[in-house]
């Protein structure tokens, strides 16, 4: 019977995460604290309002009184929290430096004094750089090289991790995750800004020619891998999770073969200044711990259109849906 603090669980793969635990692992609590950003959504957890095995903790990882506050009864701490767009990084990088910089470093902090919780960092395959096509894949010993705000402020992040590690002592452990899909990611990010502009008859736009390669996992496939590094992990260690890899423009085609249109719903645009070609990882080792992807890209990825299909309630309306998250952080203050 252990007790979560889980950081950014009200975002895309926090609240996934959530929902995964809590039904996987029938003894345990969860404490969710999250600032509610603009990417912070509370009805991701409908349901959970009154599952006594849940509590929702409105606060700041930057900030030590709300992190002292939620952390102090926990077993382990799983950090989600982060600002993760990469087009806003380019805009605004001091707030990325603020959330996942000094915010980790709190969280990390607030571990140790508070008796050496298990910590384990949440991180991306963006830290390792671009790949060209006839690269290697990146794998855990690959020398962190950041292209953009977001990255560096992940890489700083995760090297604070490690340092707590090496000079505390704190038992951590970090997953370096290829991009993730699936149920409530917000509609500012590929999969789902495709999808539900598809679904609303809109067109689709592709940087370039969509020759850039992401690696794409199903986000409740990195929940299982987040579950198996914190059970089988080695403490001080980095475990890379992989994803099938896929130009843009594979991904914009099958999302088209699913709703049944065709390539004239793409429009291609001029590519953005940082736009890393390729990323791919190495996943060896944590296949190692007995984790593998359930699923193929092309099934999960039918799995996510169907649920932006159900649920056009949570990305429909945004003028509603903010209204309604304003309403609901005012009763939180
Ligand atoms: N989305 C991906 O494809 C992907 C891939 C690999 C790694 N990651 C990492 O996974 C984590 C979660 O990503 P996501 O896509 O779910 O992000 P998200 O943007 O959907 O959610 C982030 C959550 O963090 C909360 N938050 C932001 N600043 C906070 C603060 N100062 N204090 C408390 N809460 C705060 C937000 O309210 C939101 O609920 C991030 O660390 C990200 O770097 C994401």
């Amino acid at each position: 019977m252990a007790k979560l603090l889980v950081t950014g669980g009200a975002g895309f793969i926090g609240s996934n995460f959530i929902h995964y635990w809590l039904s996987k692992h029938p003894k345990d609590s969860i404490v969710n604290l999250d600032k509610l950003t603009y990417a912070g959504h509370l009805e991701n957890l409908a349901g959970l309002e009154d599952n006594p095995r849940y509590t929702f903790v409105k606060g700041d990882i930057t900030n030590r009184a709300d992190v002292d506050w939620a952390i102090k009864n926990v077993d382990a701490v799983v950090h989600f929290a982060a600002e993760s767009h990469v087009d806003r990084s380019i805009e605004e990088p001091l707030e990325f430096i603020k959330t996942n910089v000094l915010g980790t470093g709190v969280l990390l902090d607030a571990a140790l004094r508070h008796g050496r919780k298990r910590f384990h960092h949440i991180s991306t395959d963006e830290v390792y750089g671009e790949l060209r096509v006839k690269d290697l894949p990146f794998n855990e010993k690959s020398p962190l090289n950041p292209r953009s705000p977001y990255a560096s402020s992940k890489a700083a992040s995760d090297l604070l991790v490690k340092t707590y590690y090496t000079a505390y002592g704190l038992p951590v452990t970090i997953t370096n995750c290829a991009n993730n899909y699936g149920p409530y990611q917000d509609v500012e990010k590929l999969i789902p800004r495709f999808i539900t502009r598809l679904l609303s008859n809109k067109k689709v736009t592709l940087m370039s020619r969509g020759e850039n390669i992401r690696s794409w996992l199903a986000v409740i496939d990195h929940c299982r891998a987040v579950d198996i590094v914190l059970k089988k992990g080695k403490i001080g260690e980095i475990y890379c999770v992989g994803g099938e890899e896929k130009t843009n423009l594979q991904i914009t085609q099958s999302i088209l073969k699913i709703l049944g249109k065709d390539k004239s719903w793409i429009s291609f645009i001029w590519n953005r200044a940082v736009n890393d070609f390729r990323y791919a990882l190495d996943d060896s080792k944590i296949r190692k711990l007995g984790w593998k992807p359930k699923h193929n890209f092309e099934k999960r990825l039918k799995e996510a259109v169907e649920w932006y299909k159900k649920n056009e309630w949570w990305w429909k309306k945004p003028t509603l849906k903010q209204t309604l998250i304003d309403f609901k952080n005012t009763l939180w203050q």
